[in-house]
């Protein structure tokens, strides 16, 4: 095991991922941990995260002073340094200015945290204290613009402190760094898979569980289908998952839904129809976040009156929760995204209704928890599958909702799914949806006039949501989409592009 102690950094997690990227197995360990647990653990190297606080402030995070003399390698990074210089004797100079992007790294000494990458890197910082004296025993092998100590090292006790972060995209080659510092420095096994992943998270969840009941709601995404997946296979008939009907589901939503997790994965699944409820509520509204509202508020009362109905024995609430939804939750983040367009979430229901919940992919990254799925035999149609917004079409029908409106948009929707597949775009693509609307315009059919409404086609590249492009689908697919939506699907007279990328337009409508 490789130890990484949190001191509060928001990348702690992405140190963790880097560390499975190179098959390692890793625990991340609250910070002040102490050194007998570890060596209990049979650790083999510790790493010692970031974090938001100077080594001098009174609040600021300590280790156990002992984990240096466990007797493994340490590696700090960042805040992790500057611990090193406060503990071992060095001296850190608080600064109030911070350093922060890029830079770049000059390696004086490869050593083996260096080993076979080039003399000079890009870097990416963010501190605000640095290291101004060596603590006795370690060196330089590293400087860049800001500090002659931007890599350090006592190679004899196997001590390697960075002040930049190796951890991010940014960090030119820090894959490698942290894998030297793994495999090079700490001997650590390369044996850990998804399997392993997998058959861990099982003994957990078991243990956590028992022989309790876990209620989850299920939306037909990736996350919660992996979510599920990963229960049953733990607890089997112990879970029970609940799908919503909210009448705002794309076509054969409902019945796919059914077939894949029903059937063929015999889960305990009940499907509820709320859509009349859901279209009573959303009846005439046509501003966007009241709708979003509306439809929020409905689904966890549903969710919350089918739980009661179902679940009286139930202590667990199972989420598919990931990584970075528990970042972009955590305020400091001030995460522009969750201001401009009100995500659901079944926030409070859990204290409300007295349940514990069981988060089994709340350290795992989207891609990550596809590789899980596919693991788990889960279909690429649902491994893969594009993203859609909880809800629904009810942001995808420009203004007020009717059951019309959602027919048109559903069929048109279809057929656009339906071509993108057989081209296999639909795989590259980010998302590719249909919208609605409201807007009639004069058409021609055989030799009749029509009145009829407006389908935009939505297709967008992106790598994770925060910006878009319009992705330049060839015009003969576009054209066989805009014959086969105008000839099949009654009540659209025209179908038009939308070549907005983002910013400025968000990738839905609304
Ligand atoms: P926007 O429209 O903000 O969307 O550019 C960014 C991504 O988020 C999806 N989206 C949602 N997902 N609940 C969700 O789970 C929502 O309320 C929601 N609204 C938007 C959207 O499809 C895109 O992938």
């Amino acid at each position: 095991t490789i130890a990484v102690l949190d001191f509060g950094s928001q990348l702690t997690q992405v140190i963790a991922r880097r560390i499975r990227e190179s098959q390692v197995y890793s625990k991340i360990y609250h910070f002040g941990t102490p050194a007998a647990k570890l060596r209990e653990d049979g650790v083999v190297g510790v790493i010692l995260s970031g974090g938001p606080q100077s080594v001098y402030s009174k609040s600021a995070p300590h280790p156990d002073a002992e984990i240096f003399q466990l007797g493994v390698p340490v590696l700090g990074i960042c805040y992790g340094v500057q611990l090193m210089g406060h503990f071992l004797g060095g001296r850190v100079e608080h600064s109030k200015a911070r350093e922060y992007g890029h830079g770049h790294l000059t390696i004086k000494k490869p050593g083996k945290l260096f080993q076979g990458l080039p003399k000079k890197l890009r870097i990416w910082n963010s501190h605000g204290d640095k290291l101004a004296k060596l603590p006795p025993g370690f060196v330089a092998v590293g400087t860049s613009e800001n500090s002659p100590y931007s890599a350090i090292e006592d190679a004899k006790r196997g001590f390697y402190g960075i002040q930049f972060h190796p951890e991010v995209f940014h960090t030119e080659r820090g894959v490698d760094i942290i894998r030297n510092f793994l495999v090079g420095v700490c001997r650590a096994k390369q044996d850990w898979t998804t399997k392993d992943f997998i058959a861990h998270s099982v003994a957990d969840i078991r243990a956590k569980v028992g022989k309790g009941r876990v209620l989850l709601g299920l939306s037909g995404g990736v996350d919660s289908s992996v979510a599920a997946a990963l229960l049953h296979k733990a607890i089997g008939s112990q879970l029970t998952c609940v799908f919503v009907d909210n009448g705002l589901l794309r076509k054969g939503e409902r019945d796919y839904v059914r077939e894949l997790y029903g059937k063929h994965f015999n889960i305990d699944l009940r499907v509820v129809d709320a859509s009349a409820l859901f279209l009573k509520r959303l009846k005439g509204v046509s501003d966007p976040e009241t709708k979003r509202k509306i439809i929020g508020r409905t689904f966890v009362e549903v969710f919350e009156r089918t739980l009661k109905k179902i679940g009286r024995t139930a202590e667990f609430l199972g989420q598919g929760t990931l990584y970075p939804d528990v970042i972009e939750s955590v305020s400091i983040q001030g995460n522009p995204a969750s201001l401009i367009k009100t995500h659901h979430n079944v926030g409070g229901l859990p204290e409300r209704m007295k349940l514990k919940l069981v988060e089994p992919l709340r350290e795992l990254f989207k891609d990550e928890v596809r590789r899980v799925g596919e693991a788990l035999g889960l279909p690429r149609e649902v491994v893969w599958r594009q993203p859609f917004p909880g809800p629904g079409l009810g942001v995808r029908v420009m203004g007020d909702i009717t059951k019309d409106k959602l027919e048109i948009l559903r069929n048109a929707d279809a057929v656009l799914q339906e071509e993108m597949m057989k081209s296999g775009l639909y795989w590259k693509v980010w998302q590719s949806f249909a919208v609605f609307l409201p807007v009639k315009t004069v058409g021609v059919f055989g030799d009749e006039r029509t009145y009829d409404y407006v389908i935009a086609l939505r297709i967008v590249e992106s790598t994770d949501a925060m910006t878009a492009d319009w992705a330049k689908i060839p015009h003969d697919l576009l054209q066989k989409i805009s014959s086969r939506i105008t000839n099949e699907v009654r009540g659209v007279s025209r179908v038009v592009l939308d070549i907005s990328s983002k910013p400025p337009a968000t990738i839905e409508w609304e």
